[in-house]
């Protein structure tokens, strides 16, 4: 048994949480019998210990201190997916410096922190995994990382936040900014604070990720140019459909030029311009490998769980 230090039991911890309990019932032995669970999460941190979760953790197992759990020589590998910079980048740098594989989800602090806490990583020999802090349940940190490691990439574009895309396309259909935000926040796709989201900020720390695999260059956050969605009405979104464009937010890096997060009219028939909702989308194009293309959840508990498990399952195969 691999045992589990979960830091965030939230929308995102959650789901974690019931695709481990999955992973342990959806396997049958011989005879009904249950083969022995390869990960348990024995400790969980969380601000309000005695909060309802949508998940079965028993409730002794929760507790409010993310570095303790991270610096428990009983937990084997940590899961951060709390959010923030602190006590984030602590509780890594915990369990990195005790021999503790982790995954996380947190673009914020990988936006700022990444190239740090990637050097921490590789001086100890201590994966630190991150599929799911780009773009959900799409694999591509993967991609970047191992699929076209024996190419040069050129450039990344990509529409990068599924909230704007969300507003932006309930704009295109009539209604005004403030509306569509609250549709957004009522299904479940923006926060009561959406402002990194509309300023552009969640897709320069995703796109600081990518550029980082991609180029190797030790950027972050601040280095990407950025300006967010605010500044685009209904009408000028209505008049874009009407001549065969569609705006969206989009992140762009190349090989040696400068990173931008911005607004662009794209042609209605470009690959990102048709992304629907709180879809994320990402071309890649890489010298040898051509233009590649991926698609798909770029939000949500349940989606971006299958990218901590892909994660988990890596370190487990480590192990
Ligand atoms: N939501 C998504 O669709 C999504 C997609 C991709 C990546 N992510 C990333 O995944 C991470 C988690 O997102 P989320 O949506 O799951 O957030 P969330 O629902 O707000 O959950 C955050 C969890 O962390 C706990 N927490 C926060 N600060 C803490 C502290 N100082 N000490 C102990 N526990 C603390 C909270 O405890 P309480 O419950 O007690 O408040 C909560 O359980 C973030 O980095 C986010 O950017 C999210």
């Amino acid at each position: 048994v691999v045992h589990v230090g979960l830091l965030g039991c939230g929308v995102v911890g959650s789901a974690v949480a019931r695709a481990i309990e999955r992973g342990t019932t959806d396997q049958r032995g011989p005879n009904g019998t249950s083969p022995p669970p390869r990960f348990e999460v024995t400790q969980v941190a969380v601000r309000d210990p005695a909060k309802r979760r949508d998940c079965s953790i028993p409730r002794h197992r929760f507790v409010t201190d993310p570095v303790k759990v991270a610096g428990d020589p009983g937990i084997d590998v940590v899961v951060e997916v709390m959010g923030g910079v602190e006590p984030a980048f602590d509780a890594i740098t915990v369990a990195l410096g005790s021999g503790k594989p982790v995954v996380t989800a947190n673009k914020e602090l990988l936006g700022t922190w990444g190239s740090e806490l990637a050097e921490h990583s590789a001086r100890g020999g201590v994966p630190l995994l991150y599929e799911a802090a780009v773009a959900g349940t799409v694999p591509i940190v993967r991609l970047l990382s191992d699929h076209l490691a024996s190419d040069r990439i050129e450039r990344i574009e990509g529409v990068l936040n599924g909230t704007s895309n969300f507003v932006l396309e309930q704009m295109e259909l009539g209604l005004d900014a403030d509306e569509a935000l609250q549709r957004a926040r009522d299904l479940g796709y923006a926060e009561a604070d959406a402002s990194r989201d509309l300023d552009g900020t969640d897709a320069a720390d995703k796109l600081a990720i990518l550029a980082r695999i991609a180029f190797g260059e030790p950027v972050s956050t601040d280095d990407v140019h950025t300006l967010g969605i605010r500044s685009l009405s209904a009408p000028d979104l209505r008049d874009a459909v009407e001549r065969g464009t569609r705006w969206r937010l989009l992140a762009t890096a190349g090989r040696g030029g400068c990173l931008r997060v911005e607004p662009v009219p794209l042609p209605a028939d470009h690959p990102l311009a048709a992304l629907r909702g709180p879809e994320s989308g990402v071309l890649v194009t890489a010298e040898r490998a051509g233009t590649l293309l991926l698609r798909g959840a770029g939000a949500g508990g349940d989606p971006t769980a299958v990218s901590v498990m892909a994660d988990l399952a890596v370190v487990l195969r480590c192990s």
